[in-house]
């Protein structure tokens, strides 16, 4: 009698460790709102907001990753949203320009971090929320539009990293990010592996992802809602909101090692795990720290 394999012994999934930049959120709090979840008439509590990002910062340190720090300023409630300061990959480093003036001032800050660590920076001619909106998946980068990143930045991007870059465009605002809709699982070329919420995506842009990823996990509506596909992944183990509990039985029949953690405080200004994470995808990077 032949069994077939499950899917999660089919592929192997191995680690590959990131260096990653976060910020602390010092001073996080909901003061404005530019996306659907913020309500800066209730309340928040910075500490808690802290004690949630130290959980996912140790989370990431026991994975092995390195974790670089930029300092938090004051009056930058969103610094915390690492993902959204650039996009750095093979040692180039595309600048943030922010689609609301409250954040724009984020975007020289992170640039300045950038030029200080030794990458190569680019000033983006056009608005783009870095890592937000922009997946690197295997030889190409996914690119999102609709709510922030514009699309002539994703003609720039194509041409300052000399990438195919796929546009897609989301359709729901609650789900404004790419980030938020679509989390890269396997970034490695010809194993590439992502798991996407289809609601979150035009029909033009749903059937892209369908023809290219045609193994991809579609995630339901409760997980995406909790902002389970807001993941970090090193290929192995992926960490995801602690309530994004279909999407981590999900994962493990793929042969994931899911990895749930609690940021609830943050959800309060629309950020999971990964907004709270840029990718350094560079050789070498100037010590900074101690
Ligand atoms: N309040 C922030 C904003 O609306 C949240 C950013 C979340 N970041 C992300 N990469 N999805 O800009």
């Amino acid at each position: 009698m032949t069994i077939t394999a499950p899917a999660s012994e089919r592929t192997e999934r191995t680690a590959q460790p990131l260096t990653a930049l976060m910020c602390r959120p010092t001073h996080f709090t909901v003061s404005y709102r530019i996306n659907p979840w913020m309500h800066p008439d209730e309340a928040t509590d910075t500490a808690r907001a802290v004690s949630q990002w130290e959980e996912l910062r140790r989370a990431f340190v026991r994975l092995g990753f390195a974790v670089h720090e930029i300092d938090p300023a004051p009056g930058l409630p969103d610094m915390v949203f690492a993902a959204n300061g650039g996009l750095v990959v093979d040692g180039i480093a595309y600048t943030a320009s922010f689609t609301h003036p409250e954040r724009q001032p984020e975007g020289a800050l992170y640039a300045d971090w950038f030029r200080a660590s030794g990458l190569n920076v680019v000033e983006a001619r056009h608005i783009n929320e870095g890592e937000g909106d922009l997946l690197t998946v295997g030889d190409v980068i996914l690119a999102g539009t609709g709510f922030r990143t514009s699309l002539d930045s994703h003609r720039e991007i194509a041409e300052v990293f000399g990438r195919e870059v796929v546009s897609l465009r989301l359709v729901r605002d609650d789900f404004y990010h790419l980030d938020t809709a679509l989390a890269v699982l396997d970034d490695r070329a010809g194993q590439e592996h992502i798991a996407y919420l289809p609601s979150a995506f035009d029909d033009a842009s749903r059937a892209e992802l369908e023809r290219r990823y045609p193994d991809a996990i579609l995630v339901d509506e409760h997980d995406a809602a909790v902002f389970g596909l807001n993941a970090v992944s090193d290929g192995l183990h992926v960490v995801t909101a602690a309530r994004a509990t279909t999407f981590q039985h999900q994962l493990r029949e793929a042969g994931y090692e899911p990895i749930g953690v609690d940021l609830t405080e943050l959800l309060l200004a629309g950020g999971g795990a990964k907004c709270c994470t840029l990718a350094l995808r560079a050789d070498t990077l100037n010590p900074r720290e101690a």
